[in-house]
Parts: C-alpha cells; structure tokens; sequence
C-alpha cells in the first residue's frame, strides 16, 4: 500500500515516528510537513533523532492565525493529494495540521487514518477540541489509543472503522526516550536528579492570557524545588509581550532554557520530581515513568492518568498549583491504561485490513 502521512508539529513528530518505522518495513510512505512548527528546536532536531525521513513535501505554511494556517495548508495538500496517488492518508493527533489533512483526503474521496481518534476534552474552546472532533468526523478509520477514546465517538454515533490500537506515544517512550542519561541531562542545566519540577507552557489558554501567564509564573518561582523550564517559541514572545521575562529572570527558581529534544525532555521528564504542564502528551509521558504530574488545565482528554491518582487538574491559578505541586505524590499502583507500546504495528495491520477489505469489495 501506497500511505501519505501529515505531520507538521512538534508532538506529531513523535507520534509518527514508530509509525513511519512500522509501515515502512512493508510499505510505501509519502511523508508532508506541512511546516506548522519550523523553528529548528520544533521541528530539525525530531527528524534527527527520531531516524524520522525527510519530508517528500515540505509544504513551509508557517504561523498565522487559526484560519489563515488552516487554510493554507488544505491548499497545499490538496495539491501534493492531486499530484501523489495514494491509498490512504494518515493523520496524527489534534492540530491545525490533522485538520487540514483530513479534509483534504475527504474531500478528494481518499480515506482517511486519524491516529489518536476519540480523544475529548470537552472544552470547545480550546482549537485542538474542535480539531479532534471536525477530523474524527471526516475520518474513515478511527485508531484509539484508550477504551475511552472509543467510547467517546460512540457516543458521537461514531461506530463504523473504530479500532483500539494503544497509544503511539508509548511505542516512542520504548524505542527512543532511553538514550539520554537522567542525571546528566538535569546537569546540564545546573541541577541534581529528584531536586527539580519540570515545566512545559504554550496552549493558547495559558499562554496568550496575560492574567494566567503571569499567575503560573509567580506560582513556578514560589515553590520548594528550581522548575526547569523549556519555553516554547509562543510563550518566550508573550512572556517578553506581557513584561514578564524580568519577573523570570528575576525568580531564584525558574531555570528557563530553550525547547530541547525529545530523549533530552524524557530524560529531564523521569530526572524530575513532577510535571508542571498544559500539555496533553506530557501527562500522559509522565505517567509511562510513574512521575507525578499537575495540569495546568481545567480539563484533560487523558482522564485516566487523573482516575489512577497520577495527575491533577487545577488550571493557572497561582494558589492552587503551588497546593497541588505541595500535595503532589506517587500512588502505589500504575495499571496499564496505554498498551504495551506496539500500537505502530496495530496501526498498520489495521489499515492493511481495511484495504484488504475494500478491495475486495470493490
Ligand atoms: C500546536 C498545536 C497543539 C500542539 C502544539 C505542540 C494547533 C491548534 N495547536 O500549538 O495542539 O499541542 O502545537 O507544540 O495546531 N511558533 C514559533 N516557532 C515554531 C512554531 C510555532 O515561533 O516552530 C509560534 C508561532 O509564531 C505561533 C505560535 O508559536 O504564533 C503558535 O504556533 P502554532 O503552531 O499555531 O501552535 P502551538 O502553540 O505550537
């Protein structure tokens, strides 16, 4: 079979990476970035060390505003969809990129692969929610990292193509999170393994908010460990915008370096004594190496993390994250919620049948 993958940002570089390597031992993969992410710290460093190939398409769309990325990029897929005759197109995750992938196969009668379908939030005012929905929607085969993510589109009335897979990310975890020592990464930035929090910010909500930027700010440099802190290019531009670069530079205990890689960030992640995070896959990577984990969110689409005690939810506010940070502890049990990472080779047995299938039928 003949597979065309989109990817375009950090996280998805991740996902696919297992996947890429699993369906090309047997098949043909056009890979596109569609360059939603194109700082080298977000996007170069991935490709290095996850072996992941070079793009066929580099599609350079850049930044913009919701409607403007969106739409420049299902532009430009569906010229390289024109162009590149395919079986099927493969789209990972929740961002403006697996929306504009997704809609530009459905659009041209070509199916549609969503890794990581039925995740919910239910907060619609987040543009991943919205993202996760419109692409299950459009979506053929739907691959579930969670019996809940499968739940959640029954209960949308989703029901045909729904396959439980496990959690690609797991897959990542096993094959590439183990060739950075903890202790030397937590070195490198001046710090001991077990006497630091981690921290990552930049979802719109907690990054573009002045009032909720500075509250986690003053939260991160009050607590009883240095947080080390990656900053994302979207927060580094607000924190410099809403004058709070001096208050972190001015905080004893935040250590703010550059993104770093992904074997850097999981050996920082299980060097660390908790997560600080709005991130989604970070919950869920805290909870692979049984690290505490506080959200800085509302709501989380992995629920399970903070069924199982390992994860809690306070959103920005100044006061709470420090109770939780000081509340923060490791449960006994960590059942297995994510498979046993070899959810690339599901994926692509699955997409095998589906083919299979359809070829005979037709
Ligand atoms: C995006 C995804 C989010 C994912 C996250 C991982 C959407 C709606 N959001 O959020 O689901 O969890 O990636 O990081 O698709 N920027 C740079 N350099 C870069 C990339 C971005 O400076 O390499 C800046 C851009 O100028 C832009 C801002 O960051 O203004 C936001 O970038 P964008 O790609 O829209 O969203 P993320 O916040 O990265």
């Amino acid at each position: 079979m003949r597979v065309v993958s989109v990817i375009g940002a950090r996280p998805q570089f991740v996902k696919a990476a297992p996947v890429c390597r699993a369906l090309r031992a047997q098949h043909e993969e056009v890979l596109v970035h569609t360059g939603q992410h194109y700082d080298p710290s977000m996007s170069d460093v991935f490709f290095d060390e996850l072996g992941l190939p070079t793009p066929d398409h580099h599609l350079g769309v850049g930044s913009g505003r919701h409607g403007h990325q969106t739409g420049a990029m299902l532009a430009a897929l569906e010229d390289v969809l024109l162009g590149e005759s395919c079986d099927l197109v493969l789209v990972y995750g929740d961002t403006n990129s697996t929306l504009a992938g997704a809609l530009a196969a459905a659009k041209l009668g070509i199916p549609v692969a969503h890794v990581e379908a039925g995740l919910r939030s239910f907060d619609r005012t987040m543009p991943e929610e919205i993202n996760r929905v419109l692409t299950d929607h459009a979506s053929d085969l739907l691959l579930c990292p969670t019996p809940r993510a499968v739940d959640n589109l029954s209960a949308e009335g989703v029901t045909r193509g729904v396959h439980l897979v496990g959690d690609v990310m797991l897959d990542a975890a096993r094959l590439f999170s183990e060739r950075v020592v903890p202790a030397e990464a937590a070195a490198r930035s001046g710090l001991a393994e077990g006497g630091f929090y981690l921290a990552t910010v930049h979802r719109a909500a907690t990054s573009d908010d002045e009032e909720a930027l500075g509250s986690v700010v003053r939260a991160f440099g009050s607590l009883d460990r240095p947080v080390l802190w990656p900053v994302h290019p979207r927060t580094r531009r607000n924190l410099a915008a809403f004058g709070l670069d001096a208050t972190v530079a001015a905080a004893p205990g935040i250590v703010d370096i550059e993104p770093v890689g992904y074997s850097e960030m999981m050996a920082l992640l299980r060097a660390s004594a908790g997560l600080l995070t709005d991130s989604g896959g970070m919950q869920k990577e805290a909870y692979f190496f049984g690290v505490p984990c506080v959200t800085l969110r509302d709501s989380t689409e992995w629920v399970e993390t903070v069924e199982a005690g390992w994860n809690v939810l306070v959103g920005t506010d100044e006061q709470r994250i420090a109770e939780a940070v000081a509340e923060m502890s490791t449960p006994d049990e960590r059942p297995v919620l994510y498979g046993e990472g070899h959810a690339a080779e599901a994926v692509v047995r699955v997409l095998e049948q589906y083919l299979d299938e359809t070829k005979r039928v037709g």
